[in-house]
């Protein structure tokens, strides 16, 4: 296999590891999916559940996937070769197909936010939520959607095309303090709102109540959430690892990437739902366009919100690049390490396949929630999973040793680390996955309004 002899790239500073991680995992995970998700679990049982996840299986698992790739130094295909042999190679695969999946309907979700650029430079953003709605729906889907998906895909391709150096560590640079300064300043507009006061209570103070009772849509849908929101669960942070050529701290690191994606998925929720109830919407009403929805309103009702929403559209596309961008370098990174093809050729390719396959989320928008459940409820938790049993139980001393380059000895840390992986890790997630293909079956063939059995008796 390993056909290459070029020197394999690494990254330009030493900032440029932790931004492009940090550039990863904030995305439309922690603008877009977030607060749909606290809106349908029930608010701040949701955001309870999701910060524990953060937490207790999260920051272990980025650890995982940041030894299994500075210790190979390999995609993750390759890596899981190198440390598992047999069944692992076929792990890696799925990695590569989990990419290919959520990048094709992340494009579709990315587009949406570049039309909402163009819309507030067009002075376009409408006061009344319902009318916002309807805007909303209308762009969601259809031609408008499938032409800036393949803008946005076509912008992807070409930062993956120009390399690990030139492209990825200069797009995230502007895009991390861009996205902090914006969120917070709009926090503190939505604290002026009527609604805001409700709104606090509604995703602040949780409800065990509520936990104890709907736990089984609660865990998965906060597991996906955790490792969509960190990056976790595919590889993406094994191959950004991978690129490392100088021993970090990575403990250290992790706890910076983690504390900066969680920080800012907090802050939007604290700009959105004051929006909502303030504009008097069920914050789970709206789904897949919430903050589409809410946030244009209130764009389309301030001073100034044209330009203000044209500049946190814009931010939220760039946010929404830094992210696609690791998605697509997974699955061009093996590629060219496994199979020798042109990075150029490969991100070209690879780019073209994932406009065809987002064009059914770019039409219907449950078919985006079908392509969006599968990979996150599933195909990650399963990923997160099958590489805790491997750093856990399988390599746990090459593990424990290449964490401890860069920080000296471990001690109980290390105990406490791998013996995390090793049960209450790999416990939850089992019961996750489980729950989450079981929500996935009852989603496939429910017959509600938005649930896929119910899509196709409407369609066909
Ligand atoms: N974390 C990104 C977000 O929140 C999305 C993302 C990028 C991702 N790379 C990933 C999700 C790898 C899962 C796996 O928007």
């Amino acid at each position: 296999m390993g056909s290459v002899d070029i020197p394999r790239e690494s990254w330009a500073t030493r900032a440029g590891f932790i931004l492009a991680a940090v550039g990863s995992a904030v995305g439309l995970g922690n603008i877009w999916r977030f607060p749909f998700q606290v809106g349908q679990e029930g608010g701040a049982a949701f955001l309870a559940m999701y910060l524990l996840f953060i937490v207790a299986v999260g920051f272990p698992a980025m650890l995982v996937e940041f030894v299994v790739g500075r210790y190979t130094n390999r995609n993750p295909v390759g890596a899981l070769k190198q440390l598992g042999s047999g069944v692992w190679q076929y792990v890696g695969w799925i990695f590569i197909a989990t990419g290919f999946i959520i990048l094709s309907y992340y494009s579709v979700v990315a587009g949406w936010t570049i039309r909402y650029f163009i819309l507030g430079l067009q002075n376009e953003y409408l006061a009344d939520p319902e009318a916002s709605g309807g805007q909303f729906l209308e762009l969601a889907s259809g031609l408008d959607a499938i032409f800036f998906h393949a803008l946005f895909m076509a912008i992807v391709v070409a930062v993956v095309a120009a390399g690990i150096k030139r492209g990825i560590e200069l797009a995230v640079k502007v895009m991390v303090p861009a996205i902090i300064v914006i969120t917070v300043g709009m926090a503190i507009y939505a604290f002026t709102l009527p609604g805001a006061g409700e709104a606090y209570s509604y995703y602040l103070s949780p409800d065990f109540g509520v936990i104890a009772e709907n736990w089984t849509s609660i865990l998965p849908a906060a597991a996906g959430q955790a490792f969509f929101t960190l990056s976790l669960g595919m590889g993406a942070m094994i191959t950004y690892a991978s690129y490392l050529d100088e021993d970090r701290n990575l403990a250290e690191d992790g706890a910076i990437i983690v504390g900066f994606d969680t920080s800012i998925a907090f802050i939007v929720g604290l700009v959105v739902f004051p929006i909502l109830f303030t504009a008097g919407v069920d914050p789970g009403d709206p789904g897949a366009g919430a903050i589409f929805i809410s946030l244009a309103a209130a764009f389309g009702d301030i001073q100034f919100g044209w330009l203000i929403g044209a500049i946190f559209f814009g931010t939220v596309a760039i946010a929404a690049l830094s992210s696609a961008i690791s998605l697509l370098e997974v699955v061009v990174s093996y590629l060219i390490d496994e199979k020798g093809i042109d990075r150029k050729v490969a991100a070209v390719g690879i780019g073209g396949g994932l406009f065809l396959l987002g064009i059914p989320s770019a039409w219907d928008l449950v078919l985006l929630d079908l392509f969006d459940l599968f990979a996150d409820q599933i195909l990650l938790v399963f990923g997160g999973l099958m590489l805790a049993i491997l750093v856990g139980w399988v390599v746990s001393e090459i593990a424990l040793e290449e964490l401890s380059k860069g920080i000296g000895p471990l001690g109980s840390y290390g105990t406490v680390w791998i013996w995390l992986i090793r049960i209450p890790v790999i416990v939850v997630l089992v019961v996750a996955l489980a729950l989450g293909v079981v929500e996935y079956v009852d989603f496939l063939t429910g017959t509600e309004e938005g649930q896929f059995g119910w899509w196709l008796e409407e369609n066909l």
